[in-house]
Order: C-alpha cells, then sequence, then structure tokens
C-alpha cells in the first residue's frame, strides 16, 4: 500500500455514523472517499459536503449521499490533504485548484483532519509554490501586486489556457522560496484587492495523519 493510500484510507476510520463530513480534493483523500464509501455500502449514514466539482462526481459515482454547504447545520468532521504542512500544522493547500471551497467548508468544520504523503511534511513552507486564487478582472495587476511581496508568480495554465477554478477564477502560484510568517503572508495576500484566497491554511487542522513508508505518522495540535 502506498503512503498516500495508508494515510487517506486510516483517515476514514474517525467518520462516525451520523456525521456530515466535508470530503477535501486530491490523490490522497481519494483514497478516504473510497474507504468511507465502501462504510456507507455497509450501511453507516453519513452526509459529505464536497470541496470541489471533482470531489462531488467522485462522492457521487461511489453513492455517497451529498448535501450543499448551505443545505447542513454544520459539518462534523472535514478531511483533506495538503501539499505542505509543518508541525504546527499549518498547511499550503490549492495544489489541486480547489482551495477556495476547501478553506470555506474547513472554516465551517468542528475538526479538520489532515491526509498526507511523507513528502508533504516539511521544517518550514514554501518549497511548493503557494497557490493564490484571482479574480480574471484585473488578473494582470493583481498578479503585479503579488509579485511586490517577494515571490516569483506564474500564472497556472492547463493544455494551454488559463486554469478557471471551480468558482471560475483563476490561480497564481507564488514561490517564496521561505515561508518565515504564515499568518503576515496570509494577512497581505488577502489585503490585496482581486486576491478571492490563499492557500495558506493557518488553525484549521487539529491532526494530520501522515504515510511513512509502510507505517503512519500522527501529528496533533
Ligand atoms: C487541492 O486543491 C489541494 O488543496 C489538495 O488537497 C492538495 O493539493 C493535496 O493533493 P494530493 O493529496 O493529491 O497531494
Amino acid at each position: 500500500m502506498n503512503e498516500k493510500q495508508l494515510a487517506g484510507q486510516k483517515a476514514a476510520s474517525y467518520v462516525q455514523d451520523g456525521m456530515t463530513v466535508g470530503l477535501g480534493t486530491g490523490s490522497t483523500v481519494y483514497w478516504t472517499i473510497l474507504e468511507i464509501a465502501r462504510m456507507v455500502k455497509e450501511g453507516m449514514k453519513i452526509t459529505g459536503v464536497a470541496t470541489s466539482k471533482n470531489t462531488e462526481k467522485l462522492a457521487q459515482e461511489h453513492g455517497i449521499p451529498l448535501a450543499s454547504l448551505e443545505d447542513v447545520s454544520s459539518i462534523d468532521l472535514t478531511i483533506d490533504g495538503a501539499d505542505e504542512l509543518t508541525e504546527d500544522l499549518t498547511l499550503i493547500k490549492g495544489g489541486g485548484g480547489a482551495l477556495l471551497r476547501e478553506k470555506i467548508i474547513a472554516y465551517h468544520s468542528t475538526h479538520m483532519i489532515v491526509v498526507a504523503d511523507s513528502s508533504k511534511y516539511v521544517n518550514k513552507l514554501g518549497t511548493f509554490p503557494l497557490p493564490v486564487e484571482i479574480t480574471p478582472f484585473g488578473y494582470a495587476k493583481t498578479v503585479n501586486a503579488i509579485k511586490k511581496l517577494g515571490c516569483d508568480v506564474s500564472l497556472r495554465k492547463e493544455n494551454d489556457v488559463l486554469f478557471l477554478t471551480d468558482n471560475g477564477n483563476y490561480i497564481v502560484d507564488c514561490s517564496f522560496s521561505e515561508i518565515d510568517y504564515p499568518s503576515t503572508l496570509h494577512d497581505r495576500l488577502n489585503q490585496l484587492p482581486g486576491v478571492v484566497e490563499n492557500g495558506l491554511f493557518i488553525g484549521y487542522a487539529a491532526k494530520a495523519i501522515i504515510g511513512q513508508e509502510n507505517t503512519i505518522t500522527y501529528v496533533e495540535k
């Protein structure tokens, strides 16, 4: 079993009957979703809230009942992946472009568990370029404003056209090399007009389940 599968499947064991569960996006939480689908087939009653159109499709294909965020009073537990995470459970997310919905759903969740392979667990954030979601209106100006914060920027493309998020926005991948002060950077980015949200998740996750070769490492707050 690979590290992603190990971590992803383990996280599903935290899902209990009757829960409303935020379903993250990506290749690690993919395994969580398949495991939850298996539990649902065996009779567990849960309601999923998807963090992206891709996850919505995956959950539907595997028979997980879904509701929209508007239709649930709260989310008991969200399980999601990360592109980087540190010991204090600060995360970089958005490699798959779903950071805005992921953050909204994480915010409205009582608990968040992160699932990752060992390559994601780092001493300092920043090797992975920080994804920032921006509006198409004025995007070139917004990109320049972000650049002035001291990073190299790259407007994300897919098949030679600008990548569009589920919300109809663009993603700028920002290389800072090392992020010394995640909270300051988070606030400075989100203060820029045109920035919708950035991929720094601070204070959301309480536990990380990390696949490490054939075993699992837990990081908890
Ligand atoms: C999606 O936008 C991201 O936040 C993912 O959660 C993150 O990229 C982790 O993806 P993998 O589990 O595929 O590495």
